[in-house]
């Protein structure tokens, strides 16, 4: 069954998209797993840093991205855009560029947010999936999840309290992991010359 690295673009204690992850997480279907990893150990993008060798944080999500079936990114909307932790993120994991193919070749990476405002994210969704072009992943744009108005579907536990919200969240696992189990099968099937 597959496995997902899930990470939030929110360094927050009581992020509501770090709620949003661990609620996907558990409304994922048996069998599949998402692994929670946090990108707060990233330091800020420095060439100079990465000419050392690469930050012991950034090469282990790496190689656990290699390892993995799918990538969900659960994104806040900062200035219509996403947060600078998670670009820095996303600029760390495409280097160098000669490693892409084998941490994100072809890989599906799906995307939601949460905000307790109006607008859903949208726009950092949009502009995170640029991003996730330029790793060389495929975004996965099967069912969609924006949240608005997060303070009234997080409990102050952070548990996800929404009917409607849950009930989403739960169909866009569930047809985010039978895409990607349907994918696993496939490339057991030899390809013709
Ligand atoms: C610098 C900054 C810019 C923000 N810009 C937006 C925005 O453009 N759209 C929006 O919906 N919320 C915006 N917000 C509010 C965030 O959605 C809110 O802080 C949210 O709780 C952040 O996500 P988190 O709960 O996962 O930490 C902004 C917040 C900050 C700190």
């Amino acid at each position: 069954m597959p496995r997902i690295v899930g990470f939030s673009g929110s360094l927050r204690k009581g992020s509501f998209n770090a709620s949003l992850l661990r609620a996907a997480a558990a409304a994922c279907p048996e069998g599949a797993v998402v692994d929670i990893v946090s990108i707060r150990d990233f330091p800020l993008y420095d060439a100079d840093l990465e000419a050392e060798g690469m930050p012991a944080a950034v090469a282990a999500l790496k190689d656990q991205i290699a390892q993995a079936d799918g990538v969900l990114i659960v994104t806040p909307e900062y200035n219509q855009s996403i947060p600078g932790v998670l670009k820095n993120t996303i600029d760390w994991l495409s280097r160098p560029a000669t490693d892409l193919r084998r941490v994100f070749g072809d890989k599906a990476v799906a995307v939601m947010g949460a905000t307790p405002g109006r607008g859903g994210t949208f726009l950092s969704q949009a502009v995170l999936l640029q991003s996730v072009l330029a790793l060389g992943a495929r975004p996965w744009l099967g069912a969609r999840v924006h949240v608005s108005g997060a303070k009234d579907v997080f409990g102050a536990d952070g548990a996800l309290k929404d009917e409607t919200v849950s009930r989403l969240v739960k169909r866009f696992m569930g047809e985010y992991v039978e895409f990607l189990t349907k994918r696993r099968s496939l490339e057991r099937i030899p390809r013709e010359e």
